[in-house]
C-alpha cells in the first residue's frame, strides 16, 4: 500500500490555476523530492496534503484512507507532519518552550488537559532528549528570536519530527542556510528512521538529487516528470526548464 496517493489534484485560487491534475504515489519509507521553479505549485501541493486549503478537485489518500476532506488535525493524528517555508516558531518563547508546546499539541488528542499537567515532566524530558539527540542542547534556554536562522530551521525540523510522524512534509528546509548548515540539515534528514516517509521541496538540485529515491517535477502547476534521479537528470523538458531558468 502506498503511503500517499495524490490522484488528479487540482487547485484554483480565484482564477489562478496553482495545480492542474497532479497525480503520483509515494511508497512507505520513500525519500521523495519535489522540485520546480518558483510559483510551480510545490507549496500549494503541501497545503493540499496537510489540509491547510481544500482541493478544488481530486483525491488524497494516506495509507489507504481517503483524507481529501479531512481537517488538518485529523491528518496530523493519522501521522502526517509538516514544516513551513517560513519558520513557524514562537519568537519570544525559548527553544525548549517551543518544543514542549509542539509535543503537547501533538498529543492533544490523547491527553486531557488534566492528564497533560501530570505529563508535564515527561514532555520536558522528551524535549530535552530530542535537543540532545540533535545536538542542540546548548540553545534550549535561548529565545527562538535570539538563535540564528539556521538554528531556527533545525528547530522547525525537530518540532515536525518530534511526534514521530509516518509521513513528514518538508518545505525547503535548506533555503537560506549556509553551506555548513545545509550539510547539517541534510544529515538530520539522512538520520530519520528508514520507515518514515519523507516528501521534501528543495530548490538546490545537488541536495535534491543527493537525498531523493524519486523526484517529482512541477512546472506551472503541472507534473511534468516523475522518476528516479537518473530518469529526471536526463529528462529533456526538465533540462529545458532549468537551463531556461538559469
Ligand atoms: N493562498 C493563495 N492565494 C492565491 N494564490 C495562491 C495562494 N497560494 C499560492 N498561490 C499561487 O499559486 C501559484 C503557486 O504557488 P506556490 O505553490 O507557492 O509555488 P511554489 O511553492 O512552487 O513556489 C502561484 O501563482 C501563487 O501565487
Ligand atoms: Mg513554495
Amino acid at each position: 500500500m502506498s503511503a500517499l496517493v495524490i490522484d488528479s489534484v487540482s487547485k484554483n485560487f480565484g482564477g489562478v490555476q496553482a495545480l492542474t491534475d497532479v497525480s503520483f504515489s509515494i511508497a512507505p519509507g520513500e525519500r521523495r523530492l519535489i522540485i520546480g521553479p518558483n510559483g510551480a505549485g510545490k507549496t500549494t501541493l503541501f497545503n493540499m496534503l496537510s489540509g491547510a486549503f481544500p482541493v478544488s478537485s481530486g483525491q488524497v489518500t494516506l495509507f489507504g484512507r481517503d483524507i481529501t476532506n479531512a481537517p488538518p488535525n485529523l491528518r496530523a493524528n493519522l501521522g502526517l507532519a509538516r514544516t513551513f517555508q517560513i519558520t513557524n516558531l514562537f519568537p519570544n518563547l525559548t527553544v525548549m518552550e517551543n518544543l514542549i508546546l509542539a509535543l503537547q499539541a501533538q498529543h492533544e488528542h490523547a491527553f486531557s488537559m488534566f492528564r497533560l499537567m501530570r505529563k508535564e515532566s515527561a514532555l520536558f524530558d522528551r524535549a530535552q532528549a530530542l535537543l540532545s539527540q540533535w545536538g542542540l542542547s546548548d540553545i534550549a534556554g535561548a529565545r527562538a528570536r535570539e538563535i540564528s536562522y539556521g538554528q531556527q530551521r533545525q528547530v522547525d525540523l525537530i518540532l515536525a519530527m518530534a511526534g514521530a510522524p509516518k509521513v513528514l512534509l518538508l518545505d525547503e528546509p535548506t533555503a537560506g542556510l549556509s553551506a555548513a548548515e545545509v550539510v547539517r540539515v541534510v544529515g538530520m534528514i539522512g538520520d530519520l528512521p528508514a520507515d518514515m516517509t519523507v516528501l521534501m521541496i528543495e530548490h538546490d538540485m545537488d541536495v535534491a538529487f543527493d537525498i531523493a529515491d524519486r523526484i517529482a517535477v512541477l512546472h506551472q502547476g503541472c507534473l511534468i516528470a516523475e522518476g528516479t534521479p537518473d530518469e529526471i537528470r536526463g529528462h529533456p523538458q526538465v533540462t529545458e526548464i532549468y537551463l531556461g531558468a538559469d
